[in-house]
């Protein structure tokens, strides 16, 4: 099974509880969901290889670390996803930003894709799929199916929110990849809301209904 790393930091739990908070307005949910993907981003590369290089402190020479090997990809599913990638860009400044769009069909909740375009040599990359919702899981199996057949074989997926059916559906389907979530919730509802969740991500974050 995949590997699920639930973030349950009292910082990350006491924001989480002011982003499903149905009072709290568009300018404080962007900033929110921007900080949560900063914490998830530090948690998500806590296992990236270092190597040594050599710098000159100012006072010696020294051997320090860097992060060493394949570069990195951060890949939103738009258009809630686009909400994380300032965050993790604030820790990983050179990562490259490719795009998947793909929406939930409200009848049958099943994703149709309308967007894609990719940084070159994406099969070579660290890959971190952003979505801030995992709810029947079909929107991340989809984008993550489309990545390994580009021949992406490092990817990882972070979401803020998931329901325990999306995540069983994702470990059955890509067993391989790493799932980094603040919370999985109860269930969902007949709508395919995430419950109690947070309503829907893309609406709050860009002021739409
Ligand atoms: C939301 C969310 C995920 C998807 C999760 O996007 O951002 O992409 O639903 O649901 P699933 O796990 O059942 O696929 P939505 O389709 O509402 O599009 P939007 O981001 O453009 O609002
Ligand atoms: N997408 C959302 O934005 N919210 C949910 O609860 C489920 C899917």
């Amino acid at each position: 099974m995949s590997n699920l790393v639930i973030i349950d930091h009292p910082l990350v739990m006491h924001k989480l509880s002011i982003l499903r908070d149905v009072n709290t307005g568009k300018k404080e949910f962007r900033e929110i969901v921007r900080e949560l993907a900063q914490f998830m981003c530090f948690e998500a590369t806590k296992n990236l290889p270092l190597e040594d290089y050599e710098i000159t402190t100012p006072i010696t020479k020294m051997i320090a670390k860097r992060i060493s090997g394949k570069n990195l990809s951060v890949i939103p599913i738009l258009r809630a996803g686009l909400g994380m990638v300032d965050g993790v860009l604030d820790l990983i400044p050179t990562a490259k930003v490719g795009h998947i769009g793909l929406y939930r069909d409200p009848e049958t909740l099943t994703p149709v894709e309308y967007y894609c375009k990719l940084p070159t040599q994406i099969e070579e990359r660290h890959i971190f799929v952003l979505d801030p919702m995992l709810a029947t899981g079909g929107s991340a199996i989809s984008a993550i199916s489309f990545l390994k057949d580009k021949g992406c074989n490092n990817i990882n997926f972070m979401c803020i929110l998931a329901a325990p059916e999306g995540v069983e559906k994702l470990q059955l389907a890509h067993p391989d990849i790493n799932i980094y979530v603040c919370a999985v919730d109860e269930k969902l509802n007949d709508h395919g809301y995430i419950v109690p969740g947070l309503g829907d991500a893309g609406d709050r974050l860009f002021g739409t209904k």
